[in-house]
């Protein structure tokens, strides 16, 4: 399972990316708002910082639009994957911006519906939005299943990246399911280390490690 962060911002990638933990980053307009950053300018940054797929958004709502959006990013770098909408001009967009050679992420996916015409596109990574989904009382983690069980059908290529992850069961179930990447925020990703009985159990071993009266170093 490859992990993606899901921010724009670079001290937080540096830090994971420095773990090993980085396969690749997503942005999206509302993450560039929060770093306070130029699109261009912190996308470069990233692209420089990680070897992986970096996703950088078209804001056009047509095609056209977007598709020149698409290329100007494209143009960063190597590793940039240009993430269009999932709307019918976000997929005449994917069609064209996959067809010349770019990755492409098709985003805001909340249907296996959606996920086919993606695939069909040539989309290169699908994002289905399980905390969304999750907020308007369904199950998001079902339409990550569903759509792994129709890619597998018909050996559709497009990657699963399972987006808007709000919860490290989140990860452990699209893990589970067989989702090919998972991007989150990196408070997620660190909270994957912590377990309470992981903490008593060091509490102990501390404890009577103290009471030894000895010394390592
Ligand atoms: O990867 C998509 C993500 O940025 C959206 O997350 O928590 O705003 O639904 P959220």
């Amino acid at each position: 399972m490859k992990f993606f962060v899901d921010t724009a911002e670079i001290d937080a990638i540096a830090e994971l990316n420095d773990l090993g933990m980085v396969d690749g980053v997503t942005t999206n307009p509302s993450l560039i708002l929060k770093s306070g950053r130029d699109i261009l300018e912190v996308t470069r940054e990233i692209c420089d910082l990680v070897d992986g797929p970096v996703s950088a958004e078209v804001v056009a709502t047509e095609a056209e639009a977007m598709i020149a959006e698409g290329r100007k990013l494209a143009q960063i770098a190597d590793n940039i994957a240009v993430k269009v909408p999932l709307t019918w001009d976000g997929l005449k967009a994917c069609k064209v911006l996959s067809g010349e050679g770019n990755m492409v992420n098709v985003t805001l996916c909340f249907s296996a519906n959606q996920a086919i015409l993606a695939a069909k596109a040539g989309a290169t990574f699908i994002s289905p939005f399980i905390g969304r989904l999750d907020d308007i009382n369904t199950d998001g983690m079902d339409l990550i299943a569903d759509i792994r069980t129709i890619y597998d059908n018909y050996g559709f290529e497009t990657q699963i990246l399972a987006a808007s992850i709000r919860t490290v069961n989140h990860i452990t179930e699209s893990a589970r399911i067989g989702a090919d990447v998972i991007t989150a925020p990196p408070a997620v990703i660190k909270a994957m280390a912590s377990h309470p009985l992981t903490d008593k159990g060091l509490a102990t071993f501390l404890a009577d490690w103290e009471k030894t009266g000895q010394k390592i170093l």
